[in-house]
This record gives structure tokens, C-alpha cells and sequence, in this order.
């Protein structure tokens, strides 16, 4: 991501008001072919991983698939619940198994998936701000970018290096920490 600044002048009063642009690049291909093997296996489980969902309510299945630093890969589906905002996200499922079974250890990529029984799902789902913010999270503390490849059951795949991309000025938790020596 890149962030800029210009500073532009305010003639009403006497201040300055800096004006600050955040740009982002992300790739897009066809489909799986030019993607190196463990991506291609990621996006690969993150569709299988849609017919697993739980998702009687929504009739949307999302399936994502987190690959850890030690090889691992933990899975997760969207869980939905009769009192609707008990249910969960797939990634959160995912994210959160993932650090539950091997915490500390840095997640270095996530594919996400979805389908849907209503409409055909025609671009790549990406995810919500509640799961960007969780992903988020995890990227800050490994100190390490989690990239992020997003499909639906078939066709194009979008690539993104990193969930700070999808997530500008995002609140950090920084002043949640205590100082250290404390
Ligand atoms: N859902 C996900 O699992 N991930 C997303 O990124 C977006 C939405 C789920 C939540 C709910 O079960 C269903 O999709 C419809 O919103």
C-alpha cells in the first residue's frame, strides 16, 4: 500500500489540511494455472471446503483454507446460527482454529471461497470488515504479510499480498497494549 501526502492549502482560514491518498495493488488472473503449488492447493481446498459450511439460513457457502509457517493447513466453512449473529465467517472459523491449534505460528496465506445456492457468485468474495480486521490482527503480531487469494468455484483468482491492503487506517489495538516494563 502506498500512502502519500500533499499538502493543500485552505485559503479560509489558516490551516493546512494535508491531503493523504491510499493506493493499493492486487493482481487478478483466469485462473489457477500460473499459481505456484501450494496456492494452487489452497484455492483448491478453500472451494472444496464451501460444501462444508453450515449455511441453511443464507444458502451462501464460503470455504477458506489457512496455510501456517510450519506447513500445516487448517480449514474452515461459514457456520450460521438460528439467532442469526451468533453465526461466523469462514475465514474467522479458519483464523481462529488456526491460531488456536498452533498458536504464535505465522499464517502465511489464506484462500477464500464461496458459492451460493440462490445466484450464480460471479466475482471472487472478499471478506467482511469484521473477518479483515481478524486477519488483521494475526498479519501485525507475526510481523509478516498474509496474502490473500480470493475465488469462487471456478474461474479468476484475485491475489492480494496483504490484509493491511484491504484494511487502510485500521485501528491497530495499539493503545490496548501495555507499555513495556509494566
Ligand atoms: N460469509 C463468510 O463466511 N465470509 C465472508 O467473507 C462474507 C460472508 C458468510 C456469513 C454468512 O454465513 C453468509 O456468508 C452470508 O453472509
Amino acid at each position: 500500500m502506498l500512502c502519500t501526502e500533499t499538502p493543500t492549502d485552505i485559503s479560509t482560514n489558516d490551516q493546512v489540511m494535508n491531503r493523504k491518498d491510499v493506493l493499493f495493488e492486487y493482481y487478478e488472473v483466469e485462473n489457477d494455472k500460473s499459481l505456484p503449488d501450494d496456492e494452487k492447493e489452497l484455492v483448491a481446498l478453500a472451494r472444496e471446503m464451501c460444501s462444508q459450511a453450515y449455511a441453511p439460513y443464507s444458502t451462501f457457502y464460503v470455504g477458506a483454507a489457512v496455510l501456517l509457517e510450519n506447513g500445516k493447513v487448517i480449514k474452515g466453512s461459514n457456520q450460521e446460527n438460528g439467532a442469526y449473529p451468533s453465526g461466523l465467517c469462514a475465514e474467522r472459523v479458519a483464523a481462529f482454529a488456526a491460531s488456536a491449534m498452533f498458536p504464535g505460528v505465522p499464517m502465511k496465506k489464506i484462500a477464500i471461497s464461496a458459492r451460493s445456492n440462490r445466484v450464480p457468485v460471479e466475482s471472487p468474495v472478499s471478506p467482511c470488515g469484521a473477518c479483515r480486521q481478524v486477519l488483521l490482527e494475526y498479519e501485525l503480531a507475526q510481523h509478516q504479510p498474509m496474502k490473500i487469494l480470493l475465488s469462487t468455484e471456478k474461474g479468476s483468482i484475485v491475489i492480494i499480498e496483504k490484509v493491511q491492503d484491504l484494511l487502510p487506517l485500521a485501528f491497530s489495538g495499539n493503545g490496548l497494549k501495555k507499555p513495556k516494563g509494566n
